[in-house]
């Protein structure tokens, strides 16, 4: 796919305040600082479309991107951020399940996972999580430039290992690293699919 356009649109509290449900939509959600606004800017080829920052907790509402005029990206906050309070963390789960489970046009939710991790209970707890709202989702792992091929494979495998404890079908897994510029021909790919359908 090419991406001939990618504008920021607006930064939304909740899912009611987000623009019109009518385009085809996909979110990007994992652990706080795990790469998701940095994955956002290298699948649309720009430096600075989604904030990044080097602090966990930099996203912190629902932030909606129009690409090629015809759909949509979301950049979500992550969870797991430890310096938060309890009452903040509900609210994250509150706008996140709200979210996640009444926008009617999300066509796919991709959990980004560091690459450099044995399985957390924190990523799983999430995914079966999505596996019980029957959302469908992809695995992106992260970070893949950090550490070398068979650690990130290692902890891949381990990860849907986990998985199949529980799920009967694995979903389908990316590896990127934006240092690299590694795994957006795949995202892109699976996105232009769907949007065909
Ligand atoms: P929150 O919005 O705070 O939840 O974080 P986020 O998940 O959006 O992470 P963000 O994209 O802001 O990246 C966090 C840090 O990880 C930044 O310092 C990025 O430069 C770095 N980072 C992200 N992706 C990669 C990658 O593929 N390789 C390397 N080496 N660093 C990365
Ligand atoms: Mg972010």
């Amino acid at each position: 796919m090419v991406i001939k356009s990618a504008e920021y649109l607006i930064s939304s509290p909740d899912w009611e305040k987000c623009p019109a449900a009518d385009k085809p939509e996909y979110a990007f959600i994992g652990r706080s600082n795990v790469g998701k606004s940095s994955l956002i800017n290298m699948l649309m080829n720009q430096q600075k479309l989604a904030k990044t920052s080097g602090t966990p907790g930099k996203t912190q509402l629902i932030n909606h991107f129009l690409i090629n005029k015809s759909w949509y990206i979301v950049d979500l906050p992550g969870y797991g951020f430890a310096k938060v309070s309890q009452s903040q963390r509900r609210n994250w789960e509150q706008m996140i399940e709200n979210y996640l489970r009444k926008r009617p046009n999300l066509v796919n939710v991709f959990v980004l996972i560091d690459s450099r991790h044995t399985p957390q209970k924190l990523d799983l707890d999430f995914v079966n999580q999505l596996g019980k709202w029957e959302i469908p989702f992809q695995l992106v792992f992260t970070k893949a430039d950090k550490t070398t091929q068979l650690e990130t494979s290692r902890n891949v495998k381990a990860f849907l290992n986990k998985m199949r404890e529980t799920w009967q079908f694995l979903p389908a897994h990316h590896v990127t690293s934006t240092v690299k510029k590694m795994g957006r021909d795949n995202i892109l790919a699976f996105i232009d699919e769907m949007n065909a359908r």
